[in-house]
């Protein structure tokens, strides 16, 4: 197995979160990300949990200037290529398989796995990654459990993902090994369904004004 992460610290660092999209109106897409963009949150993940996701991927690749789309919730070795096709930068997983890892390299898209325990951290890092995302954070032992992989396993860095929020993101990004967080607080489903994009940009400030990454 070889590792494909070219390019992802890159996309890590734009911002302090990576807003997790899920988006069930096709139209929505563009305008979605454009508040992302405008309230300081380029690099997005469009979850593929809903049939319009990649066509949102290529809505959003074509008319949102400087986003940086990724695709989210990847299962499938197809999805990637189906990702890389319709134009995403990166993809990112709850978990991986050998399958995953080997498909990810053959497709050359930036691909971040994630990981839930030391162990899989460890086949992370047999295999040359170098970043992985931490979920579901809080369920899984959130901040304090994180912080207590920073030592045994210098190599990761993390993008912890579920269950964080404004309140508690801080708390992630003061730890070394945490890169950038990921989460969908600035998207409130309610707000998505008023189309209150306004309301989105200003959540996207407050996130992308979080305390820098340790
Ligand atoms: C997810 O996969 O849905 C992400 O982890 C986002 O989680 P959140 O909705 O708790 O931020």
């Amino acid at each position: 197995m070889t590792c494909a992460q070219s390019g992802m610290e890159t996309i890590l660092t734009l911002a302090p979160v990576v807003p997790v999209v899920v988006i069930d109106t096709l139209d929505d897409a563009v305008p979605l990300a454009r508040a992302l963009v405008q309230g300081g949150l380029p690099a997005i993940e469009i979850t593929l949990r809903t049939p319009v996701a990649m066509d949102a991927v290529r809505a959003i690749v074509a008319e949102v200037a400087g986003a940086q789309v990724g695709v989210g919730t990847v299962l499938e070795p197809l999805q990637l290529q189906e990702a890389k096709r319709a134009g995403a930068r990166f993809a990112v997983s709850p978990g991986h398989t050998t399958r995953l890892l080997d498909a990810a390299a053959a497709v050359d898209l930036p691909f971040l796995p994630g990981i839930a325990t030391a162990s899989e951290a460890i086949t992370l890092i047999e295999c040359g990654y170098r970043f992985a995302k931490f979920f579901p954070a809080e369920p899984a032992g959130g901040a304090a459990y994180l912080s207590a992989l920073a030592s045994p396993l210098p190599q990761l860095r993390f993008c912890p993902t579920g269950g964080i929020t404004l309140d508690n993101a801080s708390r992630y990004l003061a730890l070394p090994n945490v890169v950038c967080v990921g989460g969908s607080w600035m998207l409130p489903r309610d707000r998505i369904r008023a189309k209150d994009w306004p309301a989105v940009v200003a959540a996207s400030q407050a996130a992308a004004a979080l305390a820098d990454r340790g």
